[in-house]
């Protein structure tokens, strides 16, 4: 196993999109960011500095991060954030986990521009599940503001209305030839008649589930999140933010230009659906040259599912398998319901109402059971949990919702008023854990991208309308269920993930629709911090920011 160094600054870069030129916070004045590529088995040793005006913490997405809780990157959760000026090194080594997972800044909305792919080779001297591919590449679908998306979420919050929507969508970065002053700089993605591309695709939209399709190709899953499924094929992929899918794709189209292309599953803000698509091409090599300027030949444009298409997103994400046999727990220790969704709190009297802007003078808000997260703001929740330090979290986070309804149907607002706190639910080490997440329509119902830190967990079901423990609980799959750390929680419906709380620290579980967390769709599992060798959380490394 390899130890790899990299070195990440934290910058104000110009960047040029939409005909306009931005300072775009990125890492090394590279948007999207640096690639990193290592082997199931390596160690990472990335030191970032901070040469930005604004505070900052770097993700591992999907990183399981065992026994190194302090690498892990939310900020005010894992560490206080890196202020500018500083810098602090993340260290951690990759175990059991192949495929494609990603990194972010874990810092407000900073990831709308600080982020980048996280590719795992099969251990040294191992091999791909499948045939090797000729090529791989990596496929980032993103968001761009025109606007700095940190002043776009500090006037949500000052207002209590929702953020401004983005100005395109992207892929690598680039919002592609249907939109304004972007043909130019389309991202090209070579593929050679008889040949197969792995797209390694990742969903690092901010607010956003993406469709994704290439014209007239069909793409074979092979892995998500970086762990392997049974092979299937299909023509569209769906995303939530956080989730990554691996496909390949076999060159066995006649040799020409075709479109891939993104657009949203619905809409993550409750605003009205923007039929904007964002794309690449898929070029053939022996494709005839089109002049090297301007595209003359225009590439075949898939179709793209409607933006209300659950059927299609059911099927595929029904599709998902793990190659393997697995070991899901069948006993279950902690049985835990919480809902997720959104809610609107009434003005408090002090506020005024240039800061409830929301729907009838509201503000706002999103909540799991009711508890709207709130990050603390004087030191990280693992360093008062791991050096015992009251009031920073209280351990109360409730097993299920304070309020049973019908959590599908039409729910009046003031049924769940989220209240504001700083709560985590303890969890013994290698308790078997058993969570039901359940979509609310409270607001609107949505597609809840729903993402777990430091562990990957199997989705043992999915369905629509209200959990049922008598049906639902025999239709669950223990046999090969897909193993991955985000989960599309159905609109309108539920998803039970299983896991083994075999990761001592403190874990965030949030809704990847960074407006949600803002909004506080999140909360915390504190795993044993008993003396045990095994329970103890480490010490933290010298270098860890402080508040
Ligand atoms: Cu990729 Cu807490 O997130």
């Amino acid at each position: 196993a390899k130890i790899h160094h990299h070195e990440f600054v934290i910058q104000a870069t110009p960047v040029k999109r939409l005909c306009k030129t931005h300072n775009a916070i990125t890492v090394n004045g590279q948007y999207p960011g640096p690639t990193l590529e290592i082997n199931n088995g390596d160690t990472l040793v990335v030191k970032v500095t901070n040469k930005a005006r604004y505070n900052v913490t770097i993700h591992w997405h999907g990183i399981r991060q065992f026994r190194t809780g302090w690498a892990d990157g939310p900020e005010f959760v894992t560490q206080c954030p890196i202020r500018p000026g500083g810098s602090y090194t993340y260290r951690f080594t990759v175990q059991g986990q192949e495929g494609t997972l990603w990194w972010h800044a874990h810092s407000s909305w900073l990831r709308a521009t600080v982020y980048g792919a996280l590719i795992i080779r099969p251990k040294e001297g191992d091999s791909y599940p499948f045939t090797k591919p000729k090529r791989e590449t990596p496929i980032l679908l993103g968001e761009w503001w025109d606007a700095n998306p940190i002043a776009v979420v500090r006037q949500a919050t000052r207002t209590g209305a929702a953020p401004n929507v983005s100005d395109a969508y992207t892929i690598n970065g680039q919002p592609g030839d249907l939109y304004n002053c972007s043909s130019k700089d389309t991202i090209i993605v070579p593929i050679d008649s008889g040949e197969t591309n792995l797209l390694r695709v990742i969903n690092a939209a901010l607010n956003q589930p993406l469709f994704f399709k290439v014209a007239n190709h069909k793409l074979t899953v092979v892995g998500a999140d970086a762990s392997y499924t049974k092979p299937f094929t299909t023509s569209v992929l769906m995303l939530g933010p956080g989730q990554t899918t691996d496909v390949l794709i076999n060159g066995d189209q006649p040799p020409s230009r075709y479109y891939m292309a993104a657009r949203a599953y619905q809409s993550a803000q409750n605003a009205p659906f923007d039929n904007t698509t964002t794309t690449a091409i898929l070029e053939y090599k022996s494709a005839p040259c089109p002049s090297k300027k301007g595209l003359t030949i225009k590439p075949i444009m898939p179709t793209l599912p409607a933006f209300n298409d659950t059927a299609t997103v059911t099927a595929f994400s029904r599709s998902f398998k793990s190659l393997n046999k697995v070991l899901v727990p069948t006993e279950i220790d902690e049985s835990l319901f919480f809902t997720v969704g959104l809610g609107l709190n009434n003005c408090p009297k002090n506020f005024g109402s240039a800061r409830c802007q929301g729907p009838n003078g509201t503000r706002f808000t999103a909540s799991m059971n009711n508890v709207s997260f709130q990050f603390p703001k004087q030191i990280s929740i693992l360093q008062a949990y791991q050096q015992g330090i009251p009031g920073v979290v209280t351990p109360d986070f409730p097993a299920n919702p304070p309020l049973k309804f019908d959590y599908t149907g039409n729910v009046s607002r003031s049924l769940f008023q989220p209240v504001a706190a700083t709560k985590g639910y303890k969890l013994k080490y290698n308790s078997r854990v058993q969570v039901v997440l359940q979509d609310t329509s409270i607001v609107t119902p949505e597609n809840h991208p729903i993402h777990l830190h430091g562990y990957d967990f199997y989705i043992v079901a999915e369905g629509f309308g209200n959990f049922d423990p008598k049906k639902d609980t025999s239709k669950f799959n223990l046999v090969d269920p897909p193993l991955r750390n985000t989960v599309a929680v159905p609109v309108n419906g539920w998803a039970v993930i299983r896991f083994v709380a075999d990761n001592p620290g403190v874990w965030l579980m949030h809704c990847h629709l960074d407006v949600h967390i803002t909004w506080g769709l999140a909360m915390v599992f504190l795993v044993d911090n008993g003396f045990g060798e095994l329970q103890s959380i480490e010490p933290p490394p010298a270098d860890l920011p402080l508040c």
